[in-house]
């Protein structure tokens, strides 16, 4: 009896002396092991007269519950303090200056994104936001695709497990599902920017399953082609800083816009560089078109009163074509040389004012 006494008190006293959590664990193992020391005299039980039994026994497992009892609680102050002690040595001053050599850099996308939305938020347009993960109705349905068109193959879209009632969601194809939930819920006249994540099963040099768009919608009693037109130039003189940027409009076909066209814009090729402005070359950079009158309808807007029109944009490409980065995927590798090499400065904001890219 004076035995499980004295062992109890050697233990309690190093468990309360115990500093790491390896240590404790090593006296754990060592008392409460498959041959730790109270394991050992719970095994003497069996070899004990039934009177002696009846005492040690109680006594024993008393012994047990209050050791481990007194682990635990031990433990669970080494854990409160090992996270103190790290939280205080991780401690990071935000009021210090930026040491240039851990300063990190802004992913050319989220840098294009910012001088898209400068440029249009300086033509008044606002920047409207919607859901990666959309349903039949916002990606297709309301933007006028017919049911069973090729054209919801044609953009390879990444589907969700058929829900009870059949219907599936899926991972937005483009952000003209953002155009729907907006003529849904605001009254025109409307003037938005959509910036956002894009998906589609495609990969090679120029796609990625995911990309990223910058949609635009105008809606109001008057907005016409040649609005569309001269916001358009607007942009692509402002985003590629250059004055006399030639461009051209080519008849195309998207469900949701009537007439549909797709801007091109002049270049020439010199060596390996491609400059824009002039030259006899054409590169297609959007798509656009007067919003469908279908379209319209579906969002409760009476096309007899309301028009509009509305674009979108490959952010991705834009990027590309802007700094002369030749190869999508390496956008999204998260290789930290290429991010230094094709990043931008964090304290420089892209600003009309100042110039957007400096
Ligand atoms: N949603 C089209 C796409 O992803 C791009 C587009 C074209 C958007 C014309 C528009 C538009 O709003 O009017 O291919």
């Amino acid at each position: 009896m004076n035995d499980i006494k004295k062992l109890e008190s050697d233990l309690t006293a190093k468990i309360a002396t115990a500093d790491t959590e390896a240590a404790l664990e090593e006296l754990r193992v060592g008392a409460l092991g498959k041959k730790g020391v109270v394991s050992e005299q719970m095994k003497s039980l069996g070899k004990m007269s039934p009177e002696e039994r009846k005492e040690m026994g109680p006594a024993l497992n008393g012994l047990k519950t209050r050791i481990a009892e007194a682990i635990e609680t031990k433990k669970a102050t080494l854990e409160e303090a090992a996270l103190d002690a790290r939280l205080a040595s991780e401690k990071v001053d935000v009021t210090l200056p930026v040491r240039p050599e851990v300063q990190g850099k802004i992913h050319p996308v989220s840098q294009v994104t910012e001088e898209i939305v400068a440029i249009f938020s300086a033509m008044g347009f606002d920047v409207a936001e919607g859901p990666d993960i959309e349903d039949d109705f916002h990606n297709f349905t309301a933007l006028n695709f017919p049911s069973d068109h090729p054209a919801r193959e044609m953009h390879d879209t990444f589907f969700f497990e058929p829900k009870e009632d059949g219907s599936r969601m899926l991972l937005r194809t483009h952000t003209s599902p953002v155009q729907i939930r907006t003529m849904m819920t605001q009254k025109p006249p409307i003037r938005i920017i959509i910036p956002g994540r894009t998906f589609r099963c495609d990969s090679d040099q120029t796609h990625t399953p995911m990309f990223h768009q910058v949609e635009g919608l105008v809606i109001d009693k008057e907005a016409n082609m040649g609005h569309l037109k001269g916001t358009l130039e607007a942009f692509v003189k402002t985003y590629f800083e250059i004055d006399d940027v030639k461009t051209r409009f080519r008849p195309h076909f998207f469900p949701f816009t009537e007439p549909s066209a797709e801007m091109d814009i002049g270049y020439e090729r010199v060596g390996n560089e491609i400059r824009f402005g002039q030259g006899s070359d054409w590169m297609e950079i959007l798509g656009c078109g007067m919003v469908h009158e279908n379209v319209l309808k579906n969002c409760g807007l009476d096309p007899d009163e309301y028009q509009g029109f509305a674009w979108g944009m490959g952010v991705d490409r834009l990027a590309m074509l802007k700094y002369g980065i030749p190869d999508l995927r390496d956008f999204f590798a998260a290789d930290a040389r290429w991010l230094e090499h094709y990043g931008f400065d964090p304290l420089d904001q892209p600003n009309l004012a100042t110039g957007l890219s400096r």
